[in-house]
């Protein structure tokens, strides 16, 4: 693997993917802003996910939930008590830490601190006299924890305020619309709930470039099924979620299942698929065996009947559910990883290229006129192409150039027109991948990029 994270960021900024946000006023920490190509790439791989998990999932449906919801969801779901990180601050330049990623850090992997309490931790911290990343000293405080919801208000007038959170994940979305959906799609257990949306999380060590964000976007499915059946399922779910990731074109050599050390006290099961990021292995996607937790709790609070009344059997149950959670961010740096390259061409001149999927790269085709005067031609080809998929434009430098520009923005296919173009109909389809150049007519282009393209 050849990215870096510095390359990556880098190459982002520079082709219009991703920028700093906020930067004309020097940035604000940790927020990012996706450019022109960066939005398409995201976007198709949440089109790609929608597709696999949603539609074309069988007894799968898709919601769109509102980011601001009713407190008491997060008081059901825990998150008002129990959403926090263990902080330390240094004593000595009053930066703030997790003790958990102290000690990861420390050890170098070695002691895991998940299976810690955050006394265990204090002790470690101490005997082992870990230092402050920033200052080196050791002298931290006791852990406190820290909710890491961000809070704000509703209300007209100040003394009729309350309390709203932005959703730390999307998943309540899913659960406290289990009702409808079964009742408006006459959806039979087992079925599933798919969302993709903006979540927030007030992170204490937010870093590593898109990893780790205090504003991101989750792709949610929830399965629900009945208990007895739930064993069969996340396994199901383990696989589905690893199918994805390789068809998307991950090298499944970069990727590994990892189950979690320390289980929420009502997951039955839980694993992570951990990819193998410029920082090293960590964290992609969750998949947990939630119990029939969320949907009980929710009954609990909100007073509403969450059974499930089976039209066979006749059986009433509370379903429990297979959750599989990934973030479209984290997703999108790991295939920004997975395509960066730097390969060395005769001359020893190196070309950086993303192979990404065709059907994740921003645009299909890039229609380059060999020369400014064939560009009444090369509008006319690229109107009709842009009809079908997204496609560039771009007249300008060299077509060597212009073929580089393309590579490292993960073009797939380049059209050149040219002086034949205007004799014969025909025009020079070169691939990003082999760099090899074939020669077909302007009517059979479409057919041969829309096969390409597709995600299946
Ligand atoms: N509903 C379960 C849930 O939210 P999670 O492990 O906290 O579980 C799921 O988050 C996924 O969301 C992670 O595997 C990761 O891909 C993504 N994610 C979580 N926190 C993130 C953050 N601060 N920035 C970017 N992505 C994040």
């Amino acid at each position: 693997m050849k990215a870096t994270m510095d390359k990556l960021v880098n190459l982002c900024k520079g082709r219009g993917i991703i920028f700093p946000g906020s930067e004309i006023y020097g940035g604000m920490g940790n927020t990012w802003d996706y450019g022109p190509v960066g939005v398409e790439i995201k976007n198709n791989i949440k089109r790609a996910w929608w597709k696999r998990f949603v539609q074309e999932s069988e007894n799968s449906f898709g919601v769109d939930a509102a980011i601001l919801m009713n407190s008491r969801v997060w008081d059901a779901s825990g998150h008002t008590t129990s959403f926090t990180d263990p902080k330390m601050d240094c004593k000595n330049c009053k930066t703030r830490h997790r003790a958990d990623n102290l000690i990861e850090a420390h050890s170098k992997g070695a002691v895991n601190p998940d299976a810690m309490t955050n006394e265990e931790m204090e002790e470690y911290i101490k005997a082992n006299k870990v230092v402050c990343p920033k200052c080196g000293k050791s002298d931290f405080t006791n852990i406190r924890t820290f909710n890491l919801m961000f809070e704000t208000s509703r209300g007209v007038t100040e003394e009729g305020q309350n309390v709203v959170y932005l959703r730390p994940e999307t998943a309540q979305g899913e659960f406290v619309n289990f009702l409808n959906v079964q009742r408006t799609s006459r959806a039979k257990v087992p079925f599933g709930i798919g969302q993709i949306g903006k979540a927030f999380r007030n992170e204490i060590t937010p870093g590593n470039f898109i990893f780790r964000t205090i504003e991101f976007e989750q792709m949610e499915h929830q399965w629900f099924c009945k208990e007895g059946t739930d064993g069969e399922y996340y396994a199901d779910f383990k696989k589905k979620a690893w199918d994805f990731l390789v068809d998307l074109g991950f090298n499944p050599e970069h990727l590994r299942y990892k189950d979690h050390d320390k289980l929420a006290q009502y997951a039955k099961s839980a694993c992570d698929i951990q990819y193998l990021f410029p920082i090293g292995w960590s964290e992609l996607n969750g998949i947990h065996n939630r119990t029939n937790y969320d949907l009980s709790r929710h009954a609990e609070f909100s007073g509403k009947n969450m059974e499930y009344l089976d039209p066979i059997t006749n059986e009433k149950y509370v379903p429990y559910v297979i959750e599989y959670s990934i973030g479209a961010d984290r997703l999108m740096l790991a295939v920004l990883t997975e395509a960066y390259d730097e390969e060395e061409l005769e001359g020893g001149d190196v070309r950086v290229v993303m192979h990404f999927h065709p059907a994740i790269a921003a645009y299909k085709v890039a229609v380059l006129p060999l020369q400014k005067k064939l560009g009444d031609k090369a509008r006319e080809i690229y109107n009709k192409l842009v009809k079908s998929f997204p496609c560039t434009y771009d007249e300008a430098g060299s077509i060597g150039k212009r073929y580089r520009r393309q590579d490292e923005i993960g073009t797939p296919f380049c059209v050149t027109i040219d002086f034949d173009t205007l004799e014969d109909g025909t025009v020079t389809l070169r691939d990003r991948d082999s760099m090899e150049q074939i020669r077909l007519s302007v009517d059979e282009l479409e057919a041969y990029v829309e096969k390409k393209i597709k995600f299946n």
